[in-house]
């Protein structure tokens, strides 16, 4: 895929997912712009990319709205323009049961989980609407299904990015496509710590456990959900609006 020329911004893009997309752009010939919640992170990021050259910084707390548009006209601005935006970043919010989750937690996974991708959008819609270009969201299969296992607030936000995707698509149509990828399991942080948990400090032991029933046998690696946001956000997907792709390893085609 030939992203030269195009500028994009990926939040979240510091580690997991997001990093694994900075890179796959970066590869293709784009210009990136990688979010964090830090300047830190962000700063510790452009060092390690080796093309840290096409790669600039815009750090900002997307949990708050102030800095979802400062994040986007940074971005725009460090970039001279926005061709495509990835809606990466995110929490896996608390692990516990509706009798213990306060207003608070609710707060912060929803804000960030879900009202950031809709700021995020809302600031970056005219750039995109000038360049023609594209959203791709990063939501879960736990947008798709629950699970009942105390994620009620992450399945929550995911199932709201999904069907933001479809009704954003309907009305930016035809200048700006908007797409979702709904990724499984895959190997980053925030899957690491419930894979030690379940493999009780062996995280491949964990992996195997959480994945015995699955079809793939196996959790993804960022640079597979990479791939997946990369042909949404290309020409090749130049039909394709308002859709929403499980990468899953065969999760979601499964009962049982
Ligand atoms: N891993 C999975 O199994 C899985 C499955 C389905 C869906 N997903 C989704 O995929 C996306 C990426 O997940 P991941 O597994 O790659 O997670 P991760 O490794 O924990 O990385 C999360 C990223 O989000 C950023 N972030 C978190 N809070 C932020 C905030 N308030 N403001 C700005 N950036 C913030 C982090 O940046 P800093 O560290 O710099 O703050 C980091 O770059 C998430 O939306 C997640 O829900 C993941």
């Amino acid at each position: 895929m030939n992203f030269s020329g195009k500028k994009v911004l990926v939040t979240g893009g510091t580690r997991g997912i997001g990093r694994a997309a900075v890179e796959a752009f970066l590869r293709a010939g784009a210009r990136v712009a990688v979010n964090g919640g830090s300047e830190k992170s962000v700063a510790k990021t452009l060092a390690e990319l080796a093309a840290g050259g096409s790669a600039v910084g815009v750090a900002g707390d997307l949990g708050l709205v102030a800095d979802c548009r400062r994040v986007v006209e940074g971005a725009i601005d460090k970039l001279g323009g926005l061709d495509v935006l990835v809606n990466n970043a995110g929490v896996g919010g608390p692990s516990a049961p509706i009798d213990d989750i306060t207003e608070d937690e609710w707060n912060a996974t929803l804000n960030i989980n879900l009202r950031a991708v809709f700021f995020c959008m809302k600031y970056a819609v005219p750039r995109l609407r000038a360049a023609k270009g594209n959203v791709v969201n990063v939501a879960s299969i736990l947008g798709l299904a629950g699970r009942g296992s105390g994620l009620s607030l992450y399945c929550a936000s995911k199932a709201g990015v999904v069907n933001l995707t479809r009704d954003l698509a309907c009305e930016l149509a035809p200048d700006i496509r908007v797409n979702c990828v709904c990724p499984g399991a895959v190997d980053t942080e925030m899957l690491q710590e419930t894979g030690r948990d379940l493999g009780k400090g062996d995280l491949a032991a964990g992996y195997a456990l959480l994945t015995k029933n699955r079809p793939m046998k196996r959790v993804a690696h960022p640079s597979e959900i990479a791939n997946a946001i990369l042909y949404l956000a290309s020409d090749y997907a130049s039909f394709v609006t308002g859709s929403i792709h499980a990468v899953d390893g065969g999760v979601m085609a499964k009962v049982g």
